[in-house]
C-alpha cells in the first residue's frame, strides 16, 4: 500500500471506491494494519472502554490519547492516522487548537471532533491552521449522559434534517472527513451523497464512503459485540486475516449487511 493521505481518500470517493478505516491503540495493531492495508486508523478515544475499562468515552484524558497516538504512530508509516479529541479537550476554540497541535505533534494526521453547529468556528480556526479535521456526528459518545444512552439518532424527519445541516456546516467549516454513528441506513445514505467529503458510516448502512470498527469488535473479544459490529477474526487465520476480511467486505460492499443496520 502506497502511503494514504486526504488526497488519496477524496479521490477514492470521487471514484466510488469504498476504503475500511479500524480503531488501534498500540504499535503491533497499527503495524498489522498498515499489512493488511487498512487506509485509515482510528486512535479513538473509544480505548476508554476497550483498553482502560471505563464504562464510557468521558474519563479518558489528552494524556491518553497522546500516549496512545505515539504509539500507533510508531507502529505504522502508510495509513493515515485520526486522533480523537477527547471529552472536554476541545471547548473553546483555543483550547482546541492547542490539543489538536499536541495530537498532531505525537504523529496524528487528522483530529476527529464530536459535535454539530456549535464546532463551527472551531473547525474553521483548525483547517485554517493547517490541522485536517474529521466531524462525528449522530451518535456522540462523549455525550451519552446527555443522549440518555447508546441509541440510534436522527429517527424522525426534524432530527435527521438537523444530521443533514449539521453535516453540511462541518463541510463549510473546512472538514475533510465525517464519521456518522449510529443512523438509519437510508440518512447515512443521504449525507454521504449530499457531502463532498468522504463519510465514515459506523452503523450507518451500506452507502456511507467508508466503514470504521472498533477493533476489538471486529476481532469477537468485546464482551457484548454491538449490533453494528461484526466478527470478522471467525474463518480467518489470524488477526491481520481478519483486518483483509473486513476491509475487503467494506470495499465490495458486503458489510455492513441489513442485520448490522438500523431502519
Ligand atoms: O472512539 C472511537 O472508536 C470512535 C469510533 C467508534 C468511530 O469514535
Amino acid at each position: 500500500m502506497k502511503a494514504i493521505n486526504l488526497a488519496t481518500l477524496q479521490a477514492m470517493k470521487t471514484a466510488g471506491q469504498k476504503f475500511a478505516v479500524v480503531t488501534a491503540y498500540d504499535a503491533s495493531f497499527a503495524r498489522l494494519g498498515e499489512l493488511a492495508g487498512i487506509e485509515v486508523l482510528l486512535v479513538g478515544d473509544s480505548l476508554g472502554n476497550v483498553v482502560l475499562g471505563y464504562d464510557s468515552t468521558v474519563p479518558v484524558t489528552m494524556d491518553d490519547m497522546a500516549h496512545h497516538t505515539r504509539a500507533v504512530a510508531r507502529g505504522n508509516s502508510k495509513s493515515l492516522i485520526i486522533a480523537d479529541l477527547p471529552f472536554m479537550a476541545y471547548a473553546n476554540e483555543l483550547q482546541a487548537l492547542d490539543n489538536a497541535a499536541v495530537l498532531m505533534q505525537a504523529g496524528a494526521h487528522m483530529i476527529k471532533l464530536e459535535g454539530g453547529a456549535w464546532l463551527e468556528e472551531t473547525v474553521h480556526l483548525l483547517a485554517e491552521r493547517g490541522i485536517p479535521v474529521c466531524g462525528h456526528l449522530g451518535l456522540t459518545p462523549q455525550s451519552v449522559h446527555k443522549l440518555g444512552g447508546y441509541r440510534v439518532q436522527g429517527k424522525d424527519e426534524e432530527a435527521a434534517a438537523q444530521l443533514l445541516n449539521d453535516a453540511l456546516l462541518l463541510q463549510d467549516a473546512g472538514a475533510d472527513l465525517l464519521v456518522l454513528e449510529c443512523v438509519p441506513s437510508a440518512l447515512g445514505a443521504q449525507i454521504s451523497a449530499a457531502l463532498a467529503i468522504p463519510v465514515i458510516g459506523i452503523g450507518a448502512g451500506v452507502d456511507t464512503d467508508a466503514q470504521v470498527l472498533v477493533i476489538y469488535d471486529l476481532l469477537g473479544i468485546s464482551p457484548r459485540q454491538p449490533r453494528f459490529s461484526k466478527n470478522f477474526l471467525a474463518g480467518t487465520d489470524g488477526v491481520q486475516g481478519a483486518l483483509e476480511a473486513f476491509a475487503s467486505a467494506v470495499r465490495s460492499g458486503r458489510f455492513p449487511e441489513p442485520e448490522h443496520s438500523f431502519k
